[in-house]
């Protein structure tokens, strides 16, 4: 079972109503943050996890000894939980499984810029560049978002980042979600969606995509929000259709 969650860090939620549910060593590096951006994904991703993983393991999520290794994903070792994070924007996503590697991504559709078949051509397999630039224009920069978090999902499941190259693992979207050549031998599974939220009065979509090393996949997927200035999390459960590929 994969469980996802998923936080947004709109103008209605208070910073301090965060901090609570951190430990004192990170509640200290968040006030150390001189660019706000930073700073907010880092309380925001580090609320998100320690609330997902509190969850689970019925403990307070403040007290949760959980690693974050530079390059490599988080670590927590209660639970023997594998994990994963990663954010756009004011939107961060998390993944844990106690069965399986995994990784997840999420992108703001809109967050990056330039001509999506110049960015596939440069850092894609030529097959999926190819079919980026045949598919209809409306159509494509949603592919492409979908492709970069599909791809982004896979390369941090194996805890490698993006210097590894973004042709493997390699898809095809239409007419349905399939992965041709894994990141690496073995069972995978992929899954992908795209949500809409509501930031500040105004509606953004995400792309987001999930892998784990794994033949079988169930996906369960929340919202967390800070129910209070304790830190605690409201949860709701998302009905997202997702697009799933399974395979060797
Ligand atoms: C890891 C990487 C793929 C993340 O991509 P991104 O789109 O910038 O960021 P995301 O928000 O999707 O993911 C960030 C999270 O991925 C996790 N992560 C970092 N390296 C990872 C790895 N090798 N494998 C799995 N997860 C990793 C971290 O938890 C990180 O969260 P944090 O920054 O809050 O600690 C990308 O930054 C990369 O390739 N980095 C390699 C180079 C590097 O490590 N530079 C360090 C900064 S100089």
């Amino acid at each position: 079972m994969l469980k996802l969650a998923l936080f947004v860090f709109d103008r209605t939620i208070e910073p301090a109503w965060l901090l609570a549910a951190l430990s004192a060593a990170e509640r200290d590096r968040y006030a150390r943050f001189n660019n706000r951006k930073r700073g907010r994904e880092y309380l925001a991703s580090r609320w998100l996890l320690r609330q997902h993983l509190a969850g689970q393991l019925a403990a307070p999520a403040e007290s949760l000894a959980i690693d974050y290794p530079t390059g490599a994903p988080p670590h927590c070792a209660a639970g023997g939980f594998y994990l994963g994070i990663s954010h756009s924007g004011p939107a961060c996503l998390c993944v844990i499984s106690n069965t399986a590697h995994t990784g997840c991504d999420i992108e703001h559709i809109r967050s990056r810029r330039g001509d999506p078949r110049r960015i596939a051509e440069h850092y894609f397999h030529p097959d999926e560049a190819r079919a980026l630039a045949g598919v209809a224009p409306a159509l494509r920069r949603a592919d492409f978002h979908r492709l970069w978090t599909l791809k982004e999902a896979g390369l941090k499941t194996l805890g490698r980042g993006l210097a590894a190259g973004l042709r493997r693992p390699r898809f095809i979207l239409r007419p349905a979600l399939r992965c041709i050549e894994p990141p690496a031998p073995g069972d995978w599974s992929f899954a992908a969606t795209e949500i809409g939220v509501e930031i500040d009065s105004a509606r953004a979509r995400f792309a987001l995509a999930v892998a784990a090393r794994t033949s079988t996949l169930a996906i369960e997927f929340e919202r967390l929000t800070p129910a209070d200035d304790t830190g605690r999390a409201r949860r709701a459960r998302l009905n997202t259709a997702w697009q799933i590929a399974i395979g060797a």
